[in-house]
């Protein structure tokens, strides 16, 4: 398939992720299929996309007569069938394989042979994913960022059974969205979270020793590092059982201890305190 034949790109999940890449595949002027289980989650992701161009009208990034053409180009399904009419297929649900073994399986029946299935699972290999459909040749990883819309980076990931011919499609794909795509091939963490995961862990170990606040370690990294954000702020913002579940993800596939969990990282999530999403992680949140 050529670049100019993709058209029509179906997403799988309108959560947070999902909702995002359906926002910057609609914004580039792809007609976009955004599928979910249930209309209540089609109408809350159609919701925080209006808010989300909004602010990008006020920024003078966008203008509010094209505003309204962006979303014309939605169709919110609940019925899988509806994404046969895709060109290429975006898969964003829950990081669980066994909801990801069904959603592929489902989607691979439905879609014409030529179109690529692309996955933006954080931490599941992109080979065995690619393994559990028809077309492992036509899969990839698009690991998009939190908050997709404002994030310039994709990670493109290779399985090890992608083809060069779908490889080089995404690249494409992704420069269109206006982002910029970075080739990795499949390994635990892709780069991305094999590079911040040690980090974010390491300031917890600080913190759990004694030897700085989370203010002062945070404030290191950002006055002496250039960081934007320092490392126990991102890890509030991502969630720290999800951190903890990539490290997980780290540790047994890299299988070195130097990826283990920090303690007090396992005991904050014990205790519900999970980051923003729960008003209390690193530091305490209000509303
Ligand atoms: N949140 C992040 O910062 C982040 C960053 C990069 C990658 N990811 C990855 O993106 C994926 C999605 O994460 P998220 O944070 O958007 O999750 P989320 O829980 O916010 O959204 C998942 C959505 O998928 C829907 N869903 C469940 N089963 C479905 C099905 N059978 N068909 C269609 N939709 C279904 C859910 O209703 C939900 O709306 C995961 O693989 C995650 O690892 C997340």
């Amino acid at each position: 398939m050529s670049i100019d034949a993709i058209k029509t790109v179906a997403v799988l999940g309108a959560g947070t992720m999902g909702n995002g890449i359906a926002h910057v595949f609609a914004r580039a002027g792809f007609s976009v299929i955004l599928r979910d289980v249930e209309q209540r989650y089609l109408d809350r992701a159609l919701e925080t996309i209006g808010k989300n161009l909004e602010r990008e009208v006020k920024k003078g990034k966008l203008a509010e007569s094209e505003k309204a053409g962006v979303l014309t180009r939605f169709k919110p399904v609940t019925d899988m069938a509806a994404i046969a009419a895709a060109d290429f297929v975006v898969e964003a649900v829950p990081e669980k394989l066994e909801i990801k073994r069904a959603v592929l399986g489902e989607a691979d029946r439905i879609l014409r042979p030529e179109v690529i299935l692309a996955s933006n699972t954080s931490s599941i290999s992109m080979t065995k994913l690619a393994a559990l459909t028809s077309r492992p040749d036509r899969f990839v990883g698009m690991h998009f960022m939190n908050p997709v819309p404002v994030m310039v980076l994709v990670e493109v990931i290779r399985a090890l059974q992608t083809s060069d011919a779908a490889f080089s499609l995404t690249m494409e794909l992704v420069k269109k969205l206006g982002k910029t795509p970075v080739a990795v091939s499949d390994a635990p963490g892709f780069v991305s979270n094999r590079v911040l995961m040690p980090l974010i862990n390491e300031a917890a170990y600080c913190v759990m020793e004694g030897v700085a606040t989370p203010e002062a370690v945070d404030a290191v990294m950002k006055l002496g590092m250039n960081h934007p954000m320092g490392p126990l702020e991102l890890a509030d913002f991502i969630g720290l059982d999800v951190c903890v579940d990539i490290l997980q993800v780290l540790h047994e596939g890299l299988g070195d201890p130097k990826y283990r969990a920090c303690p007090l990282l396992k005991k904050y999530v014990a205790a519900g305190w999970l980051g923003r999403k729960s008003s209390r992680g690193f530091y305490a949140y209000s509303g």
